[in-house]
């Protein structure tokens, strides 16, 4: 995709660049949990201020609805930027106002006033036809930052050209999230592994009985469609299942734990993938020629069924193919395996990635190579 790159805006040197980030962290007590996203920003940052540009940085964080949270103030995010990019300004969380995320041209303007030129770097957030993702480009001289540019280089490769065998590993709570991904990677995907809470939905197409287990019983017949066009999706075999009386996160509330095929009794609800799909998924990865996860195959937060999420994330990370993991809850447990190291590309968009994916495009994207003005 032909991007306007930070070289295209010419001399920045003495220049005022408004950066758009996604600094989107998670927070916990006021405190930055994983600061990933302000690393990957470095790069561009780095390239502008060696540059000689004066760096204003912008970013959301978490979903204000149009008014000040103090607990989302991007104080945090400020004082870590200080210390990993000095001498770099930081707007006030952009979702404080609501024309942000109504993309209000007076708010566009705001933003631009008093700016030479604007860079895009904030992927996480470039599936959103927000103000500040979409209005600077009509206005300034535009430009992909680093991460942006690495992000679309790399999504769209395995979308267009990938190494063969090309398998994906999807999973997470719901199959609605993810329709549209699935029909998008059937068109170039060898194997569909599908695990986590979505999986059962496409057993009760398949006529199974998934006791307690979610089910989106509006996304049966899609589920149904999809098995039914394509023999490339692959299903778990067996399931680690909780029974009656248990409660997910607290295993002093009692309730078995068992192994079982994917037929579940009633009161028995599926809640990660079961060691022999763990051991199949995992073959099937080592072979592949490149990788795409998103979504973790249970709910891992619970040591009682953290082992199908693990032991993926480990093939993942040991095969020699090609391997990139969507951003979201895949990154978390990569993470928290100490595997995020290990895998060639960890994406800092969840949402992002997939709609990147699923489209081709994005609103950002769009917005920069629309751009009226350049270099
Ligand atoms: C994300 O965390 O997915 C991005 O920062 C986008 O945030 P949003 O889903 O609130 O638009
Ligand atoms: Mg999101």
């Amino acid at each position: 995709m032909n991007l306007p790159q930070l070289e295209d805006l010419g001399d920045v040197d003495g220049r005022r660049v408004l950066l758009r980030a996604d600094f989107n962290v998670p927070l916990e007590d006021g405190e930055i949990v994983d600061d990933m996203r302000i690393r990957a920003a470095l790069p561009t940052i780095r390239w502008l201020v060696d540059h000689g540009a004066r760096v204003t940085a912008c970013s959301h964080l978490g979903r204000p609805k149009g008014e000040p949270v103090p607990d989302l103030s991007i104080e945090p995010v400020r004082r870590r930027l200080a210390e990993l990019a000095p001498g770099v300004e930081l707007m006030e969380n952009l979702r404080f106002d609501p024309g942000e995320t109504d993309n209000d041209a007076d708010f566009v303007k705001r933003l631009v006033e008093g700016r030479d030129a604007y860079v895009n770097d904030a992927f996480g957030a470039s599936h959103r036809a927000h103000a500040s993702i979409v209005g600077p480009p009509q206005h300034l001289p535009s430009a992909a930052g680093r991460l942006l540019a690495r992000e679309v280089e790399v999504l769209l490769g395995l979308r267009e050209s990938p190494r063969r065998p090309f398998v994906a590993l999807l999973g997470g709570a719901k199959v609605s999230d993810k329709l549209g991904v699935i029909e998008a990677l059937l068109e170039v995907v060898d194997t569909l592994l599908v695990g986590g809470g979505m999986a059962f939905t496409f057993f009760v197409a398949q006529g199974h009985d998934v006791g307690d287990s979610l089910v989106e019983e509006d996304q049966v017949d899609s589920c149904r469609d999809l098995l039914d066009r394509s023999d490339a999706i692959r299903l778990p075999s067996d399931i680690t299942a909780l029974g009656p009386g248990g409660e997910i996160g607290e295993p002093s509330a009692g309730g078995e734990v068992r192994q079982l095929g994917v037929d579940l009794p009633s009161g028995w609800r599926g809640l990660d993938v079961g060691p022999g799909t763990a051991a199949e998924f995992s073959d099937v990865i080592l072979d592949a020629g490149s990788v795409l996860w998103n979504g973790p195959m249970g709910v891992f937060e619970d040591a009682r069924f953290v082992a199908g999420t693990r032991a993926l994330a480990q093939a993942v990370a040991d095969t020699r193919a090609f391997t990139v993991v969507g951003g979201g809850d895949s990154a978390a447990a990569l993470a928290e395996f100490g595997l995020a190291g290990e895998v060639d590309h960890l994406s800092t968009g969840g949402g992002a990635s997939l709609e990147l994916l699923e489209q081709g495009d994005l609103p950002g994207l769009e917005a920069l190579r629309e751009g009226t003005q350049h270099g």
